[in-house]
């Protein structure tokens, strides 16, 4: 496809509140606050953001100029610039394509919570086994978590179908500002609730629990300890700016020429920072009001598994604030799973001149069959495998490490190579300063993409084998 029929955002806000809708999504509502709450509170946060904007902008910046400089998706972007060196595209192009099923799994079985709240039976949510029961059909059968899948693929469908402006633009114009709304209205909530222990007669707030988050706890920390906390922040940044998943270099594509391409990467990580540190303050001090410090570290879990106990204790507003709650989750999950489809979508448009339909019908339909065996991986597919770092696994949680913990780091070390030493940081940075934008962390960015961010990203990697176990 040539650039002139291109699809593109209609300006600079189009392209960062669907960028930054990608960027938000489940890794900042739960996975930010469990490591914040694990890390030592402040201290994590000081890390994060100290990464967020070296080792996070570089990358972030390097993969939009790549796509708006290219003018095209993930599969053929790499190839634009160096045809020896065009695999890169072909991992970028798998790793969405992996992602994409699995997340759906994942969005429906939000949606079912969401229906859940809404139906006024949140309260059956409460008991411990609920959520296990559901995913492997035995609460209503097997059937459920297929439906539920299949109507958030369904969503995302239509979103992706109507296309880039009239599609994922509005979509993301739409549903972020409610996000926002949604996040800040849970967290001013959250900072006021109180609860008194029955047993123990001790009275927890919430602002408390805003306290234990926010002001770093130095207590216990060694080096081994600051190298754990940094290798964390290091890979949620990662995974929570979708780096390396192909999509900032097909959202990237989508850019006008006229937009200032470093003020909307700047935006882009403000907005998901402050999402990710808002869903802390909304989720932490209600955690640590009712289960105290050892609640804060329950994990993946938290969404599923121990937010609806909260909710059910907040009385009569409970039930609203759990809808509240499950809304803004499905808002997150939605943007995200568009712009992974997406990433999919403009690969095979322009490496095999499909059209949007074609492309999108025939990568859905094969991301279904992924879909149904990802959600039968419960239950008749059900096996444990153990993986590399010793976690047991699921089908979900297979793809989930080939993604994460293999490719990615692969597709962000050689983007690292390739534009630090073969092609040169120049091209790049000709592209971020073409409408103006005073590049004050220029030199900042050529060390960070050649040396840092690839040794980090290699540490990260190697870490994912357990090599450094032993270590910390
Ligand atoms: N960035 C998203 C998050 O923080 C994760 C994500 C987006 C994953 C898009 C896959 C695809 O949750």
């Amino acid at each position: 496809m040539n650039s002139a029929s291109r699809n593109t955002f209609s300006g600079s806000l189009g392209f960062v509140l669907a960028a930054a809708g990608s960027a938000v999504g489940l890794g900042n509502i739960w996975r930010f606050p469990y490591l914040a709450a694990r890390d030592g509170g402040g201290l994590f946060l000081f890390v994060y953001i100290l990464l967020a904007i070296t080792f996070g902008f570089t990358l972030l910046i390097t993969e939009v100029a790549i796509g708006r400089r290219s003018q095209r998706g993930p599969l053929t972007a790499y190839r634009f610039f160096n045809k020896r060196w065009s695999f890169i595209g072909v991992f970028a192009f798998i790793v969405p394509t992996i992602i994409y099923p699995y997340y759906c799994v994942i969005g429906g079985w939000v949606l079912k919570y969401f229906v859940q709240y809404l139906t006024f039976s949140g309260s059956s949510a409460v008991s411990d086994d609920f959520f296990t029961s559901y995913i492997t059909g035995n609460l209503n059968g097997m059937w459920e978590p297929l439906v539920y899948m299949l109507a958030f693929a369904a969503m995302c469908f239509y979103v992706v179908y109507k296309g880039v402006e009239k599609g994922i633009e509005k979509f993301s114009k739409i549903v972020m500002p409610m996000l926002l709304v949604l996040v800040v209205f849970i967290c001013i909530y959250s900072l006021f609730i109180s609860h008194t222990d029955p047993s123990t007669g001790v009275t927890r707030t919430g602002l408390q629990g805003a306290y234990v988050y926010l002001v770093p706890n130095f207590e216990g920390v060694t080096f081994s300890k600051l190298l754990s906390i940094t290798m964390d922040a290091c890979s949620q940044l990662f995974f929570s700016l979708s780096i390396a998943m192909g999509i900032m270099i097909a959202y990237g594509s989508y850019m006008k020429k006229d937009v200032n391409l470093g003020k909307a990467v700047d935006r882009i990580e403000i907005c998901d920072t402050l999402i990710a540190v808002l869903a802390g303050l909304m989720i932490i001090p209600a955690v640590y009001v009712f289960m105290g410090t050892e609640g804060m570290g329950a994990g993946p879990g938290l969404i599923f598994v121990a937010l609806p106990k909260i909710f059910h204790s907040l009385g009569v507003f409970g039930p609203f604030i759990g809808l509240a709650f499950f809304l803004l989750v499905l808002f997150a999950a939605t943007t995200s799973a568009v712009s992974i489809l997406e990433a999919c979508v403009s690969s095979t448009m322009d490496a095999f001149h499909w059209t949007r339909t074609k492309s999108i019908v025939l990568l859905q339909a094969g991301a279904l069959v992924a879909s149904v065996i990802v959600c039968l991986g419960y239950n008749v597919l059900y096996f444990e495998y153990e993986l590399p770092n010793g976690a047991k696994a699921q089908i979900l949680d297979v793809f989930d490490y080939l993604s994460n913990n293999l490719l990615m780091p692969i597709v962000a070390i050689c983007t690292c190579v390739l534009f630090g030493w073969v092609v040169k940081p120049r091209l790049l940075v000709g592209e971020m300063r073409l409408n103006g934008y005073k590049f004050l962390r220029k030199k900042m960015y050529i060390i960070c993409l050649k040396y840092i961010v690839p040794l980090i990203l290699t540490v990260l990697f190697l870490n994912a084998f357990g090599l450094f176990d032993g270590i910390s």
